[in-house]
């Protein structure tokens, strides 16, 4: 016979459950869900897409501004040459109740050195990120949002090249998908493409560069 402490428990665990549950569960939050944008803002009524997303389901550990840092080191970037940034903010919406937030970091192709590889960067053009993080007070996901492009060198401005936002995507989640490491931390990285997120085309996107509208997310997990 079954007795009534069991069919207490029963009656408490949906609850034990719901509070054993991160309090946010999901990969990330659509930004134009709650006002927000897939495009963020280049200060000329243009913007950038966000084409690569770190899920908030990674581990805790990457999704702060030190620990993506030693990440993106892990998969080819770095901090920007010497310190020197060039270049204005541009701010993103990411629908998460802080409205227009500028980039929290840019960070810089590193050639594999990552102290001074981002001069030759800045010199020869290469990859380039803007992080924007998830975490205002109605969608507080933590996820990651990277508005990520191929530059042109330094005589060129640092435009984009042409289909600079894909290729920019695709080369970071290239580097990133597998097994990488830096500073003693090693990572596992999968990824999977979204479309949807992002409309096809260039309406609205920095430079006319029309994109495939497809958003990268990445999940990684410290091992
Ligand atoms: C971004 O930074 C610039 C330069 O520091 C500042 O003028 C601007 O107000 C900031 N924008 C936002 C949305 O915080
Ligand atoms: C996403 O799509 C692009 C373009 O088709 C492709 O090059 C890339 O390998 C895909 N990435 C993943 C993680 O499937």
């Amino acid at each position: 016979m079954v007795s009534l402490p069991f069919f207490a428990f029963i009656a408490v665990l949906p609850y034990a459950l719901s509070l054993a549950t991160p309090r946010q569960a999901v990969d990330f939050f659509d930004p134009t869900l709650n006002g927000g944008s897939m495009l963020d803002d280049a200060g000329d009524g243009l913007g950038e897409p966000l084409n690569v997303i770190i899920s908030s389901l990674s581990s805790p550990d990457v999704l702060t501004e030190s620990g993506f840092e030693n990440y993106a080191k892990a998969i080819g970037f770095s901090t920007e040459c010497l310190g020197i940034h060039i270049g204005g903010p541009q701010s993103a919406n990411l629908g998460d109740g802080n409205g227009f937030v500028n980039q929290t970091v840019e960070l810089r192709q590193d050639y594999g050195d990552a102290t001074l590889g981002t001069c030759l960067e800045s010199l020869i053009g290469g990859n380039h990120l803007r992080l924007y993080i998830q975490n205002g007070p109605d969608h507080n996901t933590g996820a990651l949002f990277l508005a990520v492009s191929k530059e042109e060198d330094a005589e060129e401005n640092h435009d984009i090249v042409p289909d600079g936002y894909d290729i920019g995507r695709d080369q970071l989640s290239a580097n990133a998908i597998g097994t990488t490491s830096f500073g003693g931390v090693t990572y596992s990285t999968t990824g999977t493409n979204i479309t949807g997120l992002l409309p096809a085309g260039s309406d609205g996107v920095n430079h006319d560069i029309a994109t495939d509208g497809i958003t990268t997310l990445l999940t990684v997990t410290i091992v």
